[in-house]
């Protein structure tokens, strides 16, 4: 029978981070799709109900919530512990970029070797090292939606994306990002959890990991 140990992974911080930025993004998608294209009758945007006010409100109230989760995670590429630091992710060492291989020949049913690991595994760090820098333009590109005459949002919207328009072109299209990404992200979740006994979707309530005895 294998034995496993017990280790602690993810700080309270990155948990936090994790289903702030979880949640936010699925009022963010909701809200931001109404805004693009209001599925209610345009009749009554006028009246009291003003619904298009409501949906703006609640997508800016996601937008604070998600970029401070993105401010944490930031906080975390720096501060955070082994696992949570950017040089865990990156394919800088020898044993990463052998992690990295590893996890494209065992995700593509190449191979069934599994690199046994407490932190991501490195194609899921840059993954998410990805819609990391994807969040960061949304938050420019919505703030300069915002504020468009502030200006901090002036000078990095003009400088990064020229017109308002050409921002929310490219904030709609990363948007298709997040939801590509979410779908495969938790499919991916559970895949590694079936196969490989390791806790990792309790994890990212927990904080804890499971290894084999050495
Ligand atoms: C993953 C995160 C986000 C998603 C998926 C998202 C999605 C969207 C979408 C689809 C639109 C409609 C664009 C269009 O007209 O086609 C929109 C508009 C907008 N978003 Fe976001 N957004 C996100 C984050 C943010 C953030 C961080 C801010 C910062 C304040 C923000 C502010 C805005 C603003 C100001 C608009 C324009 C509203 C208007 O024209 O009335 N968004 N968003
Ligand atoms: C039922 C929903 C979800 C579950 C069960 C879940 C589970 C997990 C787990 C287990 C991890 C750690 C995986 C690893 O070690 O590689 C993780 C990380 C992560 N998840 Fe999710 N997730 C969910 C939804 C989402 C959504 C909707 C997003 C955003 C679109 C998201 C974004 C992330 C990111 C960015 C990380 C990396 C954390 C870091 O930066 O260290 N997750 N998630």
């Amino acid at each position: 029978m294998a034995t496993y140990t017990k280790h602690h992974c993810w700080s309270l911080l990155l948990r936090l981070f994790h289903w702030m930025f979880a949640l936010s993004i699925v009022f963010l998608v909701v809200t931001g799709f109404y805004i693009n294209d209001p599925w209610t009758n345009t009749m009554i945007e006028g009246s009291a109900a003003w619904p298009m006010a409501n949906m703006r409100y609640i997508h800016y109230l996601a937008a604070y919530v998600f970029s401070a989760a993105v401010a944490i995670r930031l906080f975390l590429y720096i501060f955070g512990n082994a696992q949570e630091r950017i040089l865990d992710i990156l394919p800088v060492t020898g044993r990463n970029i052998n992690n990295l291989f590893m996890t494209l020949m065992q995700y593509s049913y190449i191979s069934d070797k599994h690199d046994e690991r407490l932190g991501h595994n490195i194609l899921a760090g840059l993954a998410y090292l990805f819609t990391f820098i994807a969040a960061i333009v949304m938050i420019i590109s919505g703030f300069y939606m915002l504020f468009p005459e502030a200006p901090f949002w002036e000078g990095w919207g003009l400088a990064l994306f020229g017109s308002q328009q050409f921002a929310r072109y490219l904030h709609h299209i990363l948007m298709w990002w997040f939801m590509i990404f979410a779908v495969i992200h938790i499919y991916l979740c559970v895949w590694n959890d079936v196969k490989e006994p390791e806790g990792l979707i309790s994890s990212i309530f927990t904080g804890v990991k499971f290894k084999h005895k050495a």
